[in-house]
């Protein structure tokens, strides 16, 4: 590794990181015992591998883990994560819930972006949110994981530094608190594991998980130039990328807080910045009609 300047075996490799993420855990308060987390899983390798670990930690924190994953009806490529994701929940034995955007909207993110004329990931991103807050309530989880990893943390703290948009860095927390009954707690178990380190935990552990990209992303953005170049920079000085979340968490207080406050949407009730929220804007731009109150139907009828 890297980073640690640390040479080790698989067994140990496997104790390293694992370690890594229960220290995260405990550091940042994310899971405590008696919780139920509901993890929403890509398919990717992040989100797999927090899968996979998070059930080795789940009796010793004392935790219940629910995964999801949201088929997005992009043709083989969803076909392919969602049979990564079936296998996943059959290997650690966690309950998994799919939910597939055919079925609740009638059409999938490329149509959905065709049609309210968005470029497929900021509609991805609204709807993806949307729904796993809303099965978070309706299961009355006490947290939803995600797998972002350090270098993704980082970048993302970069690219809104750049842009200075201040006001938004508070919001790449570890741990970013709900509210009442109709926003779920957000956590990140891999705030401190190196995506190198996950890609390794992966080969090593024969876990399976969809390489390629989503064939919608856009490889052409500040994010991906950024991280590329972190990526560099890491390397010529290991462990800088680590050194940097730290002291970042330490000195959150400093940046200015969010202005917008939350309000509940007045069409389905749930999270918005807004009047209405982005879910129901966006449905009734490409539907005709705010889909936010019968998604919360189908939710409510599947849990
Ligand atoms: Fe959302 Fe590709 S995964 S647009
Ligand atoms: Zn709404």
């Amino acid at each position: 590794m890297h980073h640690s300047r640390l040479w080790l075996c698989r067994e140990h490799f496997n104790k390293f990181i694992e370690n890594r993420v229960m220290r995260t855990i405990k550091r940042y308060n994310l899971i405590r015992r008696g919780d139920r987390v509901l993890l929403g899983l890509s398919g990717g390798k992040d989100s797999v591998v927090l899968a996979y670990i998070l059930s080795k930690l789940r009796e010793t924190i004392g935790f219940k883990l629910y995964l999801t994953h949201l088929n997005l009806g992009i043709g083989e490529y969803s076909k392919k994560t969602v049979e990564i994701v079936r296998k996943i929940s059959e290997k650690i034995n966690a309950p998994l819930i799919i939910l597939d955007l055919r079925e609740i909207l009638s059409i999938g993110i490329p149509e959905l972006a065709l049609k309210t004329r968005r470029p497929p990931c900021s509609v991805c991103g609204v709807v993806k949110r949307y729904l796993l807050n809303a099965l978070a309530v309706e299961l009355k989880a006490d947290s939803i994981a995600t797998g972002h990893n350090l270098d993704d943390m980082v970048t993302f703290i970069l690219r809104e530094f750049l842009v200075q948009n201040l006001e938004q860095i508070p919001k790449l927390a570890p741990r970013i608190e709900g509210a009442e009954d109709y926003l779920a707690t957000k956590i990140k178990p891999l705030y401190e594991t190196y995506e190198e380190d996950i890609k390794k935990y992966a080969e090593l552990n024969n876990i399976d998980y969809v390489e390629e990209k989503c064939p919608l992303a856009d490889e052409k953005t500040i994010t991906s130039s950024l991280k590329k170049h972190l990526g560099i920079l890491e390397n010529k000085f290991p462990g800088l990328t680590i050194g940097f979340i730290r002291r970042f968490v330490k000195n959150l207080e400093k940046y200015p807080k969010p202005r917008d406050t939350i309000r509940r949407c007045s069409i389905c009730g749930m999270p918005s910045s807004g009047e209405v929220c982005s879910f129901c804007k966006i449905t009734q731009k490409a539907l005709g009609k705010p889909m936010g109150p019968y998604a919360r139907e189908y939710i409510r009828e599947i849990v």
